[in-house]
C-alpha cells in the first residue's frame, strides 16, 4: 500500500518537473525577458552599471543623454541587441557610420568600462544589449527622471545594419505622419513615440540636426515660422551660415541635464530645436494634445515614459541560444 503511494507520488512529481521544464523552454522559446535574468549569474549586475554611469556624470554632465540615445538606436536597428556597439573593420561595416551615428552617437568608452568591470566579476554572462537597457534606466534616474524595472535576457548580435541605421531611425527633417510610421513600423504607437521624443528634456544637438529651420526652411528662402523670434534670433547667432555645423545647443535650452517635462512647455512656447520636436505641439491632433497633457502633469509624462522605454527595450531582442553573449561589446566573439 505505501509502495503504491510512493510510486503514485513520483509520477505525480515527474509529471510536475516536465511540466515546469516545459513552461520554462515555451517560455525562453518566446522571448521573454525576465527582471531577475542575472540575480542568480551576476547579482551586482545592475549595481555595476549604476556606480560607472554615477562616476562618469561626474566630469561629463551630457552622458546620461548620450546613454540613453544609444539603447534607442540600437533598438530600432534589428531590436535590441547590442548592434550599434560594434566597431567597423577593414571588411565590415557597422552601425556607427550610419548618418544617425556618424559624429553624433557618444558613450561607447562608458560601456567599455561596464563590460570591462562585469566581466572581471562573471565573464561572458552580461550582453552587451542588456548594458545598453540598464544603462538608459539608471541615466534617467541619475538625471532626476522615473525609474522601472529593466526587463533582461537579451542576448548580442553577431552582425549590424549600416543601411537598416540609415533607413529606420528617424531624421528629425520628418513630418508627424512619418514620425508615427517609423515607431509604427517597431511597434511603438502614436503615443509612445511623443512620449519617448521627452528624452529631448536631456542632451544636446549639433547645428547641422536643426540648421535647416533657421535660414532657408524648406526651400522658402525663410526660416520655419513656427519658432519663437527671439528663441530664433539666438539660434542663428549660435549656427551661423557657414560656421561649424558641429556646435552643440541643448535640446532642453531650460534644464538640459535634468530629466523633466521640461521639454513638452518648450515645445509650446514655440522653443523646440528640432523640427521632428515641434512638429508634435504645431500638428493639431492628437501629438499636440499629448503635448500639452505632458507639458501640463509632469507625472504623467513620467508614468507613461517608463512604460513607453519598457516597450521600446522588448524590440525583438535575441534570446535563448540565438546570438551571443560578447566579450567585448565592440567585436564578436571568435
Ligand atoms: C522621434 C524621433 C526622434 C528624432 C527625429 C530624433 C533625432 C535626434 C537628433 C537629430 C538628435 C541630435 C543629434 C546630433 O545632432 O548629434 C537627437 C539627440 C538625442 N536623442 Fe533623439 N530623436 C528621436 C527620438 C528619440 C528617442 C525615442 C530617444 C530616447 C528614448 C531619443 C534620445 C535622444 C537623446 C537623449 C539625445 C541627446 C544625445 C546626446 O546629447 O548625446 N531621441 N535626437
Ligand atoms: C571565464 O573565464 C575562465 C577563466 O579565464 C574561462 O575558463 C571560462 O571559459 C570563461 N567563461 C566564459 C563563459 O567565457
Ligand atoms: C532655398 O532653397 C531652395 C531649394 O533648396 C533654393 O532653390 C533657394 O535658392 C534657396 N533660397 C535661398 C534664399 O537660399
Amino acid at each position: 500500500m505505501e509502495r503504491r503511494l510512493d510510486a503514485g507520488a513520483m509520477i505525480w512529481r515527474n509529471c510536475c518537473i516536465s511540466l515546469l521544464l516545459l513552461i520554462m523552454l515555451v517560455s525562453s522559446s518566446t522571448g521573454q525577458l525576465t527582471a531577475s535574468f542575472y540575480d542568480v549569474s551576476c547579482p551586482d549586475a545592475q549595481a555595476t552599471v549604476k556606480k560607472v554611469i554615477r562616476q562618469a556624470l561626474q566630469t561629463d554632465s551630457r552622458i546620461g543623454a548620450s546613454l540613453l540615445r544609444l539603447h534607442f538606436h540600437d533598438c530600432f536597428v534589428n531590436g535590441c541587441d547590442g548592434s550599434i556597439l560594434l566597431d567597423d573593420t577593414s571588411s565590415f561595416t557597422g552601425e556607427k557610420t550610419a548618418p544617425p551615428n556618424l559624429n553624433s552617437a557618444r558613450g561607447f568608452d562608458v560601456v567599455d568600462t561596464i563590460k570591462t568591470q562585469l566581466e572581471s566579476a562573471c565573464n561572458g554572462t552580461v550582453s552587451c544589449a542588456d548594458i545598453l537597457a540598464i544603462a538608459a534606466r539608471d541615466a534617467v534616474v541619475l538625471d532626476g527622471g522615473p525609474s522601472w524595472t529593466v526587463q533582461l535576457g537579451r542576448r548580442d548580435s553577431t552582425t549590424a545594419s549600416f543601411n537598416t541605421a540609415k533607413n529606420d531611425i528617424p531624421s528629425p527633417a520628418l513630418t508627424v505622419p512619418q514620425l508615427i510610421s517609423k515607431f509604427q513600423a517597431k511597434g511603438l504607437s502614436t503615443q509612445d513615440m511623443v512620449t519617448l521624443s521627452g528624452a529631448h528634456t536631456i542632451g544636446q544637438a549639433r547645428c547641422s540636426s536643426f540648421s535647416g529651420r533657421l535660414y532657408n526652411f524648406s526651400g522658402t528662402g525663410k526660416p520655419d515660422t513656427t519658432i519663437d523670434k527671439t528663441f530664433l534670433a539666438n539660434l542663428q547667432q549660435q549656427c551661423p551660415q557657414g560656421g561649424n555645423t558641429n556646435q552643440l545647443q541643448p535640446l532642453d535650452l531650460g534644464t538640459p541635464t535634468r530629466f523633466d517635462n521640461q521639454y513638452y512647455r518648450n515645445l509650446q512656447a514655440n522653443k523646440g530645436l528640432l523640427n521632428s520636436d515641434e512638429v508634435l505641439y504645431s500638428t493639431s491632433g492628437t501629438t499636440n494634445s499629448l503635448v500639452v497633457s505632458y507639458a501640463g502633469n509632469q507625472n504623467t509624462f513620467f508614468d507613461s515614459f517608463q512604460s513607453a522605454m519598457i516597450k521600446l527595450g522588448n524590440i525583438s531582442p535575441l534570446t535563448g541560444t540565438s546570438g551571443q553573449i560578447r566579450k567585448n561589446c565592440r567585436v564578436v566573439n571568435t
